[in-house]
Parts: C-alpha cells; structure tokens; sequence
C-alpha cells in the first residue's frame, strides 16, 4: 500500500523507536535474573522512546499539536492536527521479559483520528490505517475475524490491577462472558489488543480505565478492518471515553449485551 507522507513519518518514527526498545529489552531481559529489580531501567526506556518520537514526528511536522503518555499535552501553532502516542504500550511485560509490547501513533485532525501505527518490534508486524483506506499488517491487507457464533470466539479484555476500582464490574462482565464463549485473554498491551482484533486474531476486545494514547490508533485500524468500535457506555467518544468496546460486526451486539450487562 502506498501511504501517505505522514503515514510514512509514523510508520519510520515507530521503527527507530522500536529498534531502541528492542536494544533495552534485550536487557531487561539480562535484569531478570538481578537482584536490582528493572523499573527504573524500563522507566528510562519508556521515556527514551518518547523523546525519539517526539523528535522525529514534531521535527517533521512543526505545527502539530502532541500528547505523548510520558511528556503530556502540547499545542503546536496548528490547533487542527495533533499527534497521539504511547511510547511504550506493554510496560508491565517489557518489565517481566514477556515479548508482548508495542509503539502506539496516532495522527488526529479537526478531532478526529485519521491514521493510525501501532508496532510491535519483538516480531516486527506493523499494522496501520489511514481513513478510507483500509487496514494493513506489513505488506498484507488485515480484515477482523469472520466468526459469528459467540461459543467460538476468543475476546481479549483489561483486569484491573494494584487495587484498581473497576474490578467488581470487571468481575461481573467476565462472569457473563467466559461461559458464552470459547475464552478470554488478558494479554497486557491495548493497543496489540486492538490491532490482534483487526487482524481477525482475536474475535473483539473491551476494556475499562484507558487513556487516549492506548486506544487512539488501534480503534482506526479496527474500524478500517471492518470491526464496530463503541464506548462501553453507548455512543461516547471512544478516544477520550476511557473505555472501548470492539467485534466483528456479527458479534459486537452480542458482546456488548454481555458486557453492557
Ligand atoms: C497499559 C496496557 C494494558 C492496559 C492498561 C494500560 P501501558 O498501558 O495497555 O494492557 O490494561 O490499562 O495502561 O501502561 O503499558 O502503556
Ligand atoms: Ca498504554
Ligand atoms: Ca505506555
């Protein structure tokens, strides 16, 4: 697929990224096994990540707008376009040596989001979209999964960790879910979650408690791979929402009545 200039920036942008986060995660690995423990040294990845992207997205478009997760929000002269990104989605499995992780791009206009990178350096699979034209993983056009019978789907979904308040929802949801289906998985990066459903790898996804960086480029690549994309709350904004509800078509009704509860 030929993309656009700023599709192009994105998809660059992500693999220089990446190549630095393959670097430390190598080493991350090599902590494990140390007593000193790896936040620190992860927390410095994530942060490095940013400071690349910030580099090469703003230093190819000036004017734009940013929210990174790391950095925070900054207006650009253009108050119409904005880059939104996670530099490091996954930080709980980088930190635990686990190859599941990923950079999140997201390019926003006049408050919509019109393309959209999320990478995973461990197996080098870019998926992308911009509106319109479709959804890709490398060089091969993604479609969401062809399923319609519930009792054969897999769904991926966020638990609540360290205390968080939703687990009782969570719990309810998982409750409703887990017998109507062929299983749930909880793989720990939202933006993989996302681009796996558009990939038809996993059947739909829902989560509670995210931020705009996670779910920014990866609800475009759904959507552009035919997936129906929601807040859990009907008809929310699901980039600022917080929470996400995606399927194929055949299912999503389905889904959001057991998640919806
Ligand atoms: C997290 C991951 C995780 C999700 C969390 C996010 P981070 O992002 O996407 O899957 O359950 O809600 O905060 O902190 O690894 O960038
Ligand atoms: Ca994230
Ligand atoms: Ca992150």
């Amino acid at each position: 697929m030929v993309g656009s200039a700023n599709l192009n920036i994105m998809m660059k942008a992500a693999r220089r990224a990446g190549r630095a986060l393959v670097k430390d995660f190598r080493e991350v690995e090599n902590l494990q096994v140390s007593m000193k423990g790896a936040g620190d040294f992860v927390s410095r990845a994530d942060m490095t990540s940013e400071t690349m992207l910030k580099e090469d997205l703003l230093g190819a478009r000036p004017t734009y707008g940013w929210l990174g997760e790391e950095t925070g929000g900054q207006d650009g002269e253009d108050p119409t376009r904005r880059w939104i990104v996670d530099p490091l989605d996954g930080t709980t499995n980088f930190l635990h040596g686990l190859p599941h992780w990923g950079v999140s791009i997201a390019l926003e206009h006049k408050g919509k989001i019109v393309a959209g990178v999320v990478y995973d350096p461990a197996k080098d699979e870019m998926f992308f979209a911009e509106k319109g034209a479709g959804a890709w993983m490398n060089e091969s056009r993604i479609r969401v999964s062809g399923r319609s019978r519930m009792i054969d789907s897999i769904f991926a979904t966020g638990l609540p960790f360290a205390g968080r308040p939703e687990l009782p929802d969570t719990l309810k949801e998982l409750a409703r879910v887990l017998p109507a289906t062929s299983g749930v998985r909880r793989w720990g990066a939202a933006a993989l979650d996302l681009a796996y459903v558009a990939a038809g790898r996993f059947d739909g996804y829902w989560e509670r408690r995210l931020n705009p960086w996670d779910v920014a480029a990866g609800q475009l690549i759904v959507r552009e791979a035919g997936g129906l994309v929601d807040t859990i709350v009907p008809d929310g904004n699901v980039v600022e929402d917080r929470t996400i509800l995606c399927a194929n078509e055949a299912l999503f009704n389905n889904l959001a009545k057991l998640v919806r509860g």
